[in-house]
């Protein structure tokens, strides 16, 4: 892809050598606020929703989107996302708690946590939340409590593993027999018998691969197996889908080189399959999901960072950043790419080869290996890219570093929709002992 289409794509492009993201001076934004800082940009949000969502009616028009809360929980988000009609994925209590306090209601929200608590589903049966369930005993449990509460039996869900997976690495890939999520082939029949036998009436399905697909042939093999799965469940045990949830994992292009997912070939590896089951006639007229958090998420976000020390150690050259792993975790934890663009080109020197460097005490804070910048100077400003998935949601305060605020920018306009931590907030949670007092 063409670079500057690459940046335009992001809703990013250098003006007079200055960059702008949303139609808004970056250095602009950063002689107001403190750095770091997240930006996120409300319509590119709107506008990737509407992207899947147009592709999916296109090819079946009985879909929902469920954003996947993970990768980004601000409440914001989660209300622009609600208003173009999206429903959402939890993974937990507390995400779910988040979707509610949005003002997000309960019938929109599918509950596909893992390892579940026995009050893990007291909460979801409380609020009324769809479950989507991880493994057989946790169906015996969740009876059991549906069963104490004097409550009916109304829809469940459960986990596929297809045992082909995929991802951007080896901890996002979600399917496979030595994988903790799912449950596979050799179960998933036994699972929905117990299912009805315990007096569940509706049912639906759901798979997710991984995350981080940029190839959409890499679905493939997940899917055909997966509908082969559903054909067999519905003959065998004698149940209709409401629904099937074909997970999330949409890939961004991170790297300026990388190929974006085809969407039209995603779209026709899933809907194109999945209508042939249903046009045969046996499966009934199921409602397609698809969860859907990075792609929604990823690219409206970028880190605004100030470069406070340039080091030559006489080998190599570091910009130290105030940004680090506490604020972006992913170059780190595994070793993804994140574009850094400088936000001020006007003085475009000789370009140089920098490690990006955080000020986590650790050598292994490092946001970007060897990137060819132009001559930096302390005091300079850098965007980091796509930080709007797993940035803030994986954010930490390590080295007692308060996390920083969170911008929104809607038509020009610029809001703060989160405050920075404060050191107080970083204690405000401990309690000393009398006999340390
Ligand atoms: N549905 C389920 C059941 C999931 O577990 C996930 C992600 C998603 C949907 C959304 O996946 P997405 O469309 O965002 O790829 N921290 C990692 C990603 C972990 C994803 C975990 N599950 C990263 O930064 O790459």
């Amino acid at each position: 892809m063409d670079f500057v289409d690459w940046l335009n794509r992001k809703d990013l492009e250098y003006r007079n050598g200055e960059l702008y993201f949303a139609n808004l001076n970056t250095l602009n934004i950063v002689e107001k606020y403190n750095t770091p800082i997240y930006i996120i940009n409300e319509q590119l949000i709107r506008k990737r929703y509407k992207q899947l969502k147009d592709i999916l009616n296109l090819g079946y028009k009985k879909n929902r989107i469920y954003y996947a809360v993970k990768s980004n929980t601000n409440l914001s988000i989660l209300k622009m996302l609600r208003s173009e009609g999206s429903y959402f994925d939890c993974s937990s209590t507390g995400e779910i708690y988040t979707c509610l306090k949005s003002g997000i209601s309960s019938d929109r929200i599918i509950y596909t946590g893992n390892m579940f608590t026995n009050s893990d589903f007291e909460f979801a049966i409380d609020n009324d939340v769809l479950t989507n369930l991880d493994s057989y005993s946790q169906l015996i449990r969740l009876a059991k409590i549906y069963e104490n509460k004097g409550k009916d039996k109304k829809i469940i869900s459960f986990r596929f593993n297809p045992e082909f997976g995929a991802g951007h690495h080896p901890h996002t890939i979600t399917a496979g027999k030595k994988i903790k999520f799912g449950i596979l082939e050799t179960q998933i029949v036994k699972t929905y018998t117990k299912a009805k036998e315990l007096g569940f009436k509706k049912f639906g399905i759901h798979q997710h691969i991984g995350s981080g697909i940029t190839d959409a042939k890499d679905y493939e093999r997940p899917i055909e197996k997966f509908l082969f799965i559903i054909e067999k469940i519905v003959n065998d045990v004698g149940i209709q889908f409401e629904f099937i949830d074909f997970g999330g994992g949409l890939g961004i292009p991170y790297h300026p080189e990388a190929n974006p997912l085809d969407l039209n070939k995603y779209s026709e590896i899933i809907i194109k399959n999945f209508r042939n089951i249903v046009e045969k006639g046996e499966i009934g007229e199921p409602i397609l999901f698809i969860e859907p958090g990075r792609y929604i998420s990823a690219e409206a976000s970028i880190i605004l960072t100030q470069i406070n020390t340039i080091k030559d150690n006489g080998y190599k050259l570091f910009a130290g950043l105030d940004a680090g792993f506490h604020t972006l975790i992913r170059p780190t934890l595994y070793g993804s790419y994140h574009h850094i663009l400088a936000c001020n080109m006007k003085n475009e020197k000789k370009v140089l080869k920098y490690d990006i460097v955080g000020p986590i005490c650790e050598s292994g804070d490092v946001l970007g290996k060897e990137r060819e910048l132009h001559d930096l100077n302390e005091g300079d400003y850098l965007a980091i890219l796509d930080a709007g998935a797993y940035g803030f949601t994986m954010s930490s305060p390590y080295n007692s570093r308060p996390r920083p605020a969170e911008l929104l920018i809607n038509d020009g306009n610029i809001y703060k929709i989160r405050d920075e931590e404060t050191f107080e907030d970083l204690l405000k949670s401990q309690i000393i002992p009398k006999h340390l007092k």
